[in-house]
């Protein structure tokens, strides 16, 4: 495992059990611009039974499925805010204790592991395009393939991109959360060595700054991310959405017809 991919391992582990409450307005803020962006990512969603049948995201035919990989998905942020407009949920993430979360709120929410599953894996070894774990014909053929706020943490960003789009079948989606370039962000203490101490820190700002080590790209630019969509195979319909607070959402279909 690279150095960087075991650091995140072992980060993420040790935040697992307060992620959800250290970020919990950040969630529920993302989940929001999720929820109002269904039109944006172009999937043709089934309909949210709460909703009603008058959202125009293809009705609650029972025999249509719609099945969403959440590649990187720590505790389900992605997975949740989607769930109501899909068949399935299928979560991918490096760390044992994310991917622990994410199931235990699945089944505290009533949802079967068909509806709502985890496992640990990781699509973004060089030298291993198919690995075991993530082999079975469940883990192939996605409508939608989505990236929240991990794109960032990897070594190769391309080399995910491409390897979620071999993921998807033809013509499916592949939505990436991440942010806008941004300046590198450094380590808490390094910046209180700069600052003086007694200069307080909020906790979002803490808790992003103590995982700078887990970092390996200060953003993206919509450029880069075209290029990327593009060498993946998923630059058709490419587009590129800026949240106010720095946070982009970009999807692009796969080539494949
Ligand atoms: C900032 S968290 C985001 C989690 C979730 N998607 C969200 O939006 O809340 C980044 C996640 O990426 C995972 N991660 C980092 N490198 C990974 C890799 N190579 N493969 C799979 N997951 C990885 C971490 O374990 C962590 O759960």
């Amino acid at each position: 495992m690279a150095e960087v991919t075991e650091l995140n391992r072992s980060h993420f582990n040790n935040e697992a059990s307060n992620y959800d409450s250290k970020f919990q307005k950040t969630i529920q803020q993302l989940t929001e611009a999720l929820q109002e962006r269904l039109d944006f990512i172009g999937v043709d969603w089934v309909a949210n039974e709460e909703d009603g049948d008058d959202q125009g995201y293809g009705g609650t035919t029972p025999s249509r499925e719609v099945r969403l990989l959440d590649y990187a998905c720590g505790t389900g942020l992605m997975s949740r805010a989607l769930a109501p407009y899909t068949t399935q949920c299928v979560g991918v993430d490096i760390s044992e204790n994310m991917v622990g979360v994410y199931n235990a709120t699945a089944q505290n929410q009533g949802l079967s592991d068909d509806e709502m599953h985890a496992v640990v894996g990781d699509v973004t070894v060089p030298d291993d395009p198919r690995p075991a774990a993530l082999s079975a014909p469940h883990f192939f053929d996605f409508d939608v393939a989505v990236l929240g706020l991990g794109f960032h943490h990897f070594v190769d960003p391309p080399l995910a991109a491409r390897r979620l789009v071999e993921r998807l079948r033809p013509g499916g989606v592949l939505l990436i959360l991440d942010f806008v370039t941004h300046e590198p962000f450094v380590k808490h203490e390094e910046q209180d060595q700069h600052r003086g101490h007694g200069h307080g820190h909020d906790d979002k700002e803490k808790v992003f700054h103590n995982a700078a080590h887990t970092v390996t790209h200060h953003g993206f630019s919509e450029s880069q991310m075209k290029g990327i969509f593009e060498s993946a195979g998923a630059g058709r319909k490419f587009a590129f959405q800026e949240m106010g607070s720095g946070v982009v959402f970009t999807m692009g279909r796969a080539r494949r017809e």
